[in-house]
């Protein structure tokens, strides 16, 4: 199933002008999986900073306490011992959440400090989606290549061509 075909389907089942509800926010696992993997791909936080609280010894290394640590989204997201093939785009890895181990996938970071927004953020993406997808035709007119600045951002702008769909209900 695509993404498209999901929204698609929820949008069938509501009569004009219906908002969503969580119902259907829990039908959206494809479209879900494919926002994971484009947080994995492009996450929009490259980082963030911790402080040693007590000495930690790590892999031979000593980090003494109360030195900064910069830890960086990309170094599990983009490593091919937990994600094969990392830089191919693929939903598919988000199927079983299980097999991701813990805090390797960590575009809302993670531990105490995680971003408290993750859920209304989930909220937000998954919405927005499905208007986009189920109100609109969408062709892109720029390649899909990005830069860094420190967010990503597309480096020909995006730029796309809008046009509204018939109504699917
Ligand atoms: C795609 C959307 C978002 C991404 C990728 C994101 C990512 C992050 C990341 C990586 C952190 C640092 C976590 C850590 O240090 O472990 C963070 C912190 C935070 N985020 Fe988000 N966030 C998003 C949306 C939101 C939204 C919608 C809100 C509020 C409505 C929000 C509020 C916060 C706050 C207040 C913190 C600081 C938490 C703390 O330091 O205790 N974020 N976010």
């Amino acid at each position: 199933m695509v993404a498209l075909a999901e929204q698609e389907e929820i949008a069938k089942g509501k009569l004009l002008g219906e908002p969503l509800t969580w119902e259907d926010l829990s039908k959206m696992k494809y479209t879900w999986r494919v926002a994971n993997e484009t947080l994995r791909r492009f996450p929009p936080i490259f980082g963030g900073f911790r402080k040693a609280a007590t000495d930690i010894e790590y892999d031979g290394y000593v980090i003494p306490k109360g030195w900064q640590i910069f830890w960086v989204t990309s170094m599990t997201h983009m490593d091919n011992n937990i994600f094969p093939e990392p830089s191919k785009f693929d939903p598919s890895r988000f199927e079983n959440q299980a097999s991701t181990p813990p805090y390797c996938f960590v575009p809302f970071g993670g531990g105490a400090r995680i971003c408290p927004g993750y859920e209304f953020a989930r909220v937000e993406i998954l919405v927005a989606i499905h208007y986009l997808v189920t109100k609109f035709s969408w062709k892109l007119l720029s390649d899909n290549s990005f830069s860094r600045d420190p967010m990503p951002t597309p480096t020909q702008g995006l730029l796309i061509e809008l046009s509204p769909r018939k109504q699917l209900s």
